[in-house]
């Protein structure tokens, strides 16, 4: 939520009212006012700077082979040091005129303890030559430029254009957020001529970033639009392709970071943030897949959340009391439409304090959640970062009392505490970055859990402050950052990393026999580890509806694969044919969740009339029958780091058709989905690839290679199955654990040979088990012969007994 100094943002005009704050006179001319100046000084920041006029790290002069790498000595007195942390991926570190230091920590690194692998160094008057069993990096000595090529084919991945640079001399200074923190470091690479760019987490944005630039400053910005930035997340990970060899590049600092891919020169691909270190990782493909799956185990891999969480979820800003909790919920079981979870957002609190319930609307929140229990509804609650702090010091507010007691909150320099606006009016932050904070943080969550909430919907982190939202307000916050005391300018980034983190941990130490279900709004690298996301406050336009696969796709290719958005928009007035649409992207999104703003439009499934409803029922059911399959590609994302929602370049990078596709969508490698994403249009082209297809509704078989015209009537969304693809489906559900998955039918669709494979994956849904091995997951193949199809297992892994559930083969023809 934004909200500045008075200022309201004119959609939410009303609800400040609510909430108590003042309305502007002339919101509309202020907002304005003000996102010229965003824009302003955004595009400033990035187009202005000339990263060539930053002074460049010296020559080497001197190479030291370590047992990991080698280490760089430059004429500068700077410093970098190459490692190998496998064949195909290397670190690069530089300190500029000093010598890189002892303290190597990063809040997003899951894996350090790599096994190096067998590699060599050979050295020239020139250059020096490192080698792995998949890459070869060319140092050249003078100018110091880092090439990285194939092992195998000596061909060139991606190069240095110029140096790394670093702003000793202050030019930039006018334009970072805090000088005193830190000096602009840069990298510089050669931008190839047909070279895409992808990834880069949450950017309102299209798939291929090419001939774009991006800041990463996490910022609260409802109701953005397409090329809006920064928005709430920091994911400096993007991937290269050319040729169909992709290459990835992490640049791991959380300072304010910058991306130029070709947008500021023909010749060049810049990086770089305004402190911290010039650190990156170089992740070799070729293949996208395989550096996803690097990258996980890098940064972590994502656990699988409750298999609930896969099932339709309701929200609104703000259902309360218990009673219209219940009525939600009722109306869906009335209308036979599936549901599986309903949020609270705000206004449950006592007052917006974190952590309380409030005594009229909800006065016995665990007699709610039983309830709802039994109709198969788990309730999730918002927490924000705000604590309130008591405008009357003799108010005992438990959370506040605690957490100034073990001096856990933000302070500022000079020792105040740090004291934002937020939902509660004054409040005051934890400091994440202190283990104990962040275990009592994730301990005063056993409120919810003994009352039977099911999940925690972090919002507000990036950290969003009514007064300010640039940060400004906390330019001399300081962090115990593992004892550097470091302030703003380096920890708002992973604010909301770390606020995750402790809510996942303390959910898994006061449920240790659940898994933890958690949403974030704001990240950083790494926050797969911990939670989900949502894209935070769309508009409930068609604008905003397109967005939704590139978003979703491109935070599939950051590391992020359960992703959603607000079903139907969160600002604005939407209606029954957007909402429809908006259902057809989303009944196929890790996170399916409707979702809209206090003084929106209602907009559940049945508020615009039967004919709107009865399609989105139609859509949800799909939903619920495909869910093992969902949840095959979602243990999939977990296992090895590729999202179960697609852009097409990701299964097909060798078909130029897919780079800049970003109106279909596939889920795992099986399901293609073409979506309509403009008004009163029934009739599009979707781009099938090389293969046969079918028609997910009519069965009607296309050779693929070409672009196809599909009629699309409102209740149709243009979906095909991938020629040897078998597709385990299950019983039709309201929601999960209703009955069990049994039947699971297998809808086989061979390819041109008659063959098919499918994978299914089983467990218990709930328990960590399946990190021992408590799983079962099941390959498949299917072969037509001269007496029909003839099906075979192929492969049985894990220990989960599944029970006795039958399957069913069918094939489609
Ligand atoms: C923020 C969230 C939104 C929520 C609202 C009130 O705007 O992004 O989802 O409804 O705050 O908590």
């Amino acid at each position: 939520m934004f909200c500045r100094g008075g200022t309201p943002w004119p959609p939410h005009c009303s609800l400040y009212a609510r909430v108590g704050r003042p309305r502007s006179a002339a919101p509309t001319k202020n907002m304005n006012r003000f996102v010229l100046l965003i824009v302003i000084l955004g595009s400033t920041s990035v187009s202005a700077q000339d990263i060539t006029t930053l002074e460049k790290i010296g020559p080497v002069v001197s190479v030291q082979r370590t047992d990991k790498g080698v280490t760089l000595n430059c004429h500068d007195n700077s410093q970098v040091q190459i490692s190998i942390l496998a064949p195909d991926l290397i670190r690069v570190r530089a300190s500029f005129t000093k010598p890189i230091p002892a303290r190597d920590h990063s809040w997003a690194i899951a894996k350090e303890n790599w096994t190096t692998p067998r590699w060599n160094v050979s050295e020239t008057s020139d250059v020096v030559t490192i080698t792995t069993d998949e890459l070869e990096v060319v140092i050249r000595r003078s100018p110091l430029l880092i090439e990285f090529r194939d092992a195998r084919t000596h061909q060139l991945i991606n190069a240095d254009e110029h140096p790394m640079s670093y702003d000793a001399g202050g030019r930039l200074a006018s334009m970072i957020f805090d000088p005193k923190a830190g000096m602009f470091v840069a990298a510089s690479k050669k931008l190839g001529f047909d070279e895409h760019f992808y990834g880069l987490g949450e950017k309102a944005a299209r798939l291929d970033k090419r001939r774009s630039s991006f800041v990463n400053w996490n910022s609260d910005t409802p109701g953005y639009i397409e090329g809006k930035d920064p928005i709430y997340q920091t994911i400096p990970f993007y991937m290269g392709l050319q040729r169909g060899i992709a290459y990835g590049i992490f640049f791991d600092n959380s300072y304010r970071s910058y991306f130029d891919f070709g947008k500021s020169s023909q010749q060049r691909a810049w990086f770089g943030a305004e402190g911290g270190e010039l650190n990156y990782y170089f992740f070799y493909g070729p293949s996208i897949k395989k550096i996803l799956g690097r990258y996980a185990d890098l940064t972590g891999h994502m656990p699988l959340p409750p298999l609930w969480a896969l099932g339709n979820q309701q929200s609104r800003w703000s259902y309360y009391p218990d009673s219209m909790v219940e009525e939600v919920v009722n109306e869906y079981r009335k209308r036979d439409l599936p549901l599986d979870v309903v949020h609270l957002d705000i206004d449950y609190m006592n007052g917006y304090r974190v952590f309380t319930f409030n005594k009229e609307r909800f006065p016995d929140p665990k007699a709610l959640t039983d309830k709802l229990g039994r109709q198969g509804v788990k309730v999730v609650t918002i927490v924000d970062p705000g604590i309130k702090h008591p405008p009357d010091k003799n108010e005992r507010y438990h959370a506040f009392d605690q957490g100034l007691e073990k001096n856990f909150f933000q302070r500022r320099r000079n020792g105040d505490l740090f004291v934002p606006r937020v939902w509660p009016g004054e409040s005051v932050f934890v400091d994440y970055t202190l283990p104990e904070a962040r275990r009592w943080w994730g301990d005063l969550h056993r409120v919810y859990t003994d009352n039977g909430i099911a999940g925690i919907w972090n919002d507000m982190n990036e950290p969003s402050d009514f007064v300010d939202q640039t940060g400004k307000n906390q330019l001399d916050v300081v962090s115990y950052d593992e004892g550097e005391k470091s302030t703003h300018a380096k920890n708002r980034n992973t604010f909301a990393l770390l606020m995750a983190r402790a809510t996942y941990e303390g959910l898994e130490r006061l449920r240790p026999d659940r898994r933890p279900y958690v949403i974030t709004r704001a990240a950083y690298a790494g926050i797969q580890r911990y939670a989900t996301m949502w894209t935070g406050d769309t508009n409930s336009t068609w604008d905003a509806l397109a967005l939704n696969i590139p978003m979703f796709t491109s935070l599939g290719l950051s590391g992020e694969p359960f992703v959603g958005s607000d079903i139907g928009g969160f600002i604005g007035r939407g209606n029954g044919e957007l909402l429809v649409r908006s259902y057809q992207v989303s009944f196929l999104a890790p996170f399916c969740r409707n979702h809209k703003a206090i003084d929106g439009y209602d907009q559940e499934p049945w508020r615009f009339g039967k004919y709107y409803e009865d399609i989105i029922r139609k859509y949800l059911k799909l939903r619920y029958t495909l869910l093992p399959f969902l949840y095959t590609t979602l243990e999939e994302a977990h296992r090895s780091g590729v999202p179960p929602f697609r852009p097409l370049v990701l299964n097909y990078q060798d078909d130029p058709n897919t780079y800049n596709l970003d109106d279909q969508f596939m889920v795992g490698n099986d399901l293609l989905v073409a979506p309509i994403l403009k008004p009163d249009v029934s009739k599009r082209l979707v781009y099938l690839p090389a293969g046969l297809w079918y028609d997910y509704w009519t069965n009607k078989k296309y050779t693929g290679g070409t672009m196809i015209s599909v009629e699309a009537p409102l209740d149709v969304v243009p979906m095909f199955v991938r020629g040897g693809a078998m597709i385990p489906v299950g019983p039709s559900l309201n929601y999960v654990g209703e009955k069990p998955f049994d039947p699971i039918t297998f809808n086989i669709y061979p390819d041109e040979s008659g063959a098919a494979s499918g994978t299914l994956y089983e467990d218990d849904g709930l328990s960590p088990a399946y990190k021992t091995g408590v799983f079962r997951r099941t390959t498949f193949s299917a072969r037509r012969g001269p007496r029909g199809i003839v099906t075979s297992i192929e492969r049985q892994e894990g220990t989960y007994n599944a029970g006795p559930r039958k399957f069913n083969f069918v094939e489609v023809k």
